[in-house]
């Protein structure tokens, strides 16, 4: 009996040092954590249950018979977090690069199988040199059966990847059809042709860091939603951020007391809109006064900072946040924010999250680069996902809600539960200025005239009482008390049931 279990002890072991204390050095100058490292800075203590660490490749093309590696350069299982299930895949950069092998592919199905089929989140944290070469198409079928199983995944379970090393070529579209997507700085990348190719191919010289580096994708291609500076820090928001999630579409969301007051008054934010309608002031604040306890989890803070994506909580309950930022580009809709909030929206949407719109939007961002971009398409992406939510949704507009981009942002037309306007809020076809240029034509030459007609629209429109007339607002409330307001309407809509007729799909503009 002791030498079985001592034989069962030295495969464990043999597994444990994945590509051996060497390439583990390597690992760690680069500033790297190992996979098993990852997972048991990611897991609560002794949570971490590994599957198939015995499990190794079934090469035997250029002399592979001769490396097996226990485990095969990806560590599974399933653990928790907080105490609440989730399923992980860490991939072992230390094994073959991390390379992805037919058998590590069914390590990674096999547990997205499981997750999907009890619930639970499943998070991949990615360290790989793509497929593994010696494989071939062996290979790119276990990428294949890994991208379909994101695809149903999704909607389902939450799926968060995690980019702590190389993730390039084809590699990266699993991650991309992934809920999230956080990276880090200096040492992840991601890019479907590396800098080499680019060369050869359009002649242009780039580094990985610019081409696919972790700023990249959190500031410019939109690919990601948070760089952290390191390992350990990326793991601990990690942590944080399941915590703010439902663990499938059949939970409800996750609550976690709090001793912040469901009334508390904020008078700070009677005075937070400018008394010049052009100036501009910092939409998160209200959201941080809102929230409980002031915790806000905002997702792409540096890419589309015209609008505000995040979750936070409300008497305990995960709520998401859409809010324009006025700082940003006046706060108008682009092709970027919509793209980056509607995609929120449908996440909030299929995992029952309710969604609170605070609106302050001049409209639509003019101009060729927007239209010939295709903002058509894409604004309305964000229409789509909002008309077709059937989540809570509660709307507060705090000062501009003009044009389309007022029916757009959850307005009661499409849907919205509860909408609410303070004082300021100011809901009209366009601002005054424009409005009176195109009405008073004829007039455009006497800024006298045109003062007094822009004054006259602007004491008709400029309020939220015409919408309030209408019904199209539910009440105007006193921005002091907004958090009592959202709490009390989002404790109402907390049984909603509302359902969309059948379809198999519907064809969002894509
Ligand atoms: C097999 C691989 C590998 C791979 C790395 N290794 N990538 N083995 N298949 N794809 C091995 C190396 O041979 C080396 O083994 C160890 O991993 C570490 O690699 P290094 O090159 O020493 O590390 P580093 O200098 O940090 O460079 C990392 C890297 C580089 C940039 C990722 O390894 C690299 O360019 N790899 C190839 C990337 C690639 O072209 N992959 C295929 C992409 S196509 P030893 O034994 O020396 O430690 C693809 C298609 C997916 O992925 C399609 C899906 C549809």
């Amino acid at each position: 009996m002791q030498d079985i279990i001592h034989e069962l002890e030295r495969r464990r072991e043999a597994a444990r040092v994945g590509g051996g204390a060497k390439r583990i050095e390597a690992q760690h100058a680069k500033g790297k954590l190992t996979a098993r490292e990852r997972i048991s800075l990611l897991l609560d203590e002794d949570s971490f249950e590994e599957y198939d660490m015995f499990v190794e490749h079934r090469c035997t093309d250029f002399g592979m018979e001769k490396t097996a590696t226990p485990g095969d350069g990806v560590v599974t299982g399933w653990g928790t977090v907080n105490g609440r299930l989730v399923f992980v895949f860490s991939q072992d950069f230390t094994v073959f690069g991390g390379s992805l092998s037919e058998s590590h592919a069914q390590k990674i199905c096999k547990i997205m199988d499981q997750a999907m089929k009890v619930g639970a989140p499943v998070i991949g944290l990615n360290d790989s040199g793509g497929a593994r070469i010696q494989e071939g198409v062996d290979s790119l079928a276990g990428y294949a059966e890994v991208f379909q199983r994101n695809v149903m995944a999704s909607g389902v379970v939450p799926q968060i990847s995690c980019i702590m090393g190389p993730c390039a070529g084809g590699a990266v579209y699993s991650p991309a059809m992934t809920d999230f997507i956080f990276m880090v700085e200096d040492t992840s990348y991601m890019f479907v042709t590396g800098p080499e190719v680019v060369k050869t191919v359009t002649h242009e010289e780039v580094t990985a860091e610019d081409l696919g580096g972790a700023s990249t994708h959190t500031s410019k291609s939109g690919v990601a939603d948070l760089a952290f500076e390191n390992d350990v820090a990326a793991l601990l928001q990690l942590r944080r951020f399941i915590d703010f999630l439902p663990a499938s579409n059949r939970d409800e969301t996750p609550v976690a007391p709090s001793d912040d007051p469901v009334d508390r008054a904020e008078r700070s934010l009677d005075n937070l809109i400018p008394a010049n309608a052009n100036k501009p002031y910092d939409m998160k604040e209200l959201i941080v006064k809102v929230v409980d306890d002031g915790d806000f989890f905002e997702l792409q803070p540096n890419y589309a900072g015209n609008i505000i994506i995040g979750f936070g909580r409300m008497e305990g309950r995960t709520v998401g946040f859409v809010a324009n930022q006025p700082m940003v580009l006046a706060g108008c809709l682009d092709i970027d924010s919509s793209k980056k909030a509607a995609r929120f929206v449908r996440f909030c949407d299929a995992f029952n999250i309710p969604i609170v719109t605070l609106v302050d939007v001049p409209g639509f961002l003019p101009g060729t680069s927007q239209e010939l971009g295709g903002i058509i398409k894409h604004g309305a992406k964000l229409l789509y996902a909002y008309a077709e939510a059937t989540v809570p949704k509660v709307t507060l507009i705090t000062r501009k809600a003009y044009g389309g981009a007022y029916d757009v942002m959850a307005s009661k037309h499409l849907r919205g539960d509860v909408n609410y306007a303070w004082p300021t809020a100011e809901i009209a076809v366009m601002g005054p200025k424009g409005a009176v240029e195109i009405i008073f034509r004829q007039d455009r030459d006497d800024p006298e005239k045109i003062e007094a007609r822009t004054e006259e629209y602007r004491e008709k429109f400029a309020n939220p009482f015409i919408a309030g007339h209408r019904g199209f607002i539910d009440d105007v409330i006193m921005p002091r008390n907004t958090r009592k307001r959202l709490n009390r309407a989002l404790a109402m809509l907390r049984d909603k049931e509302l359902e969309n007729p059948w379809k198999k799909h519907g064809n969002i503009p894509l």
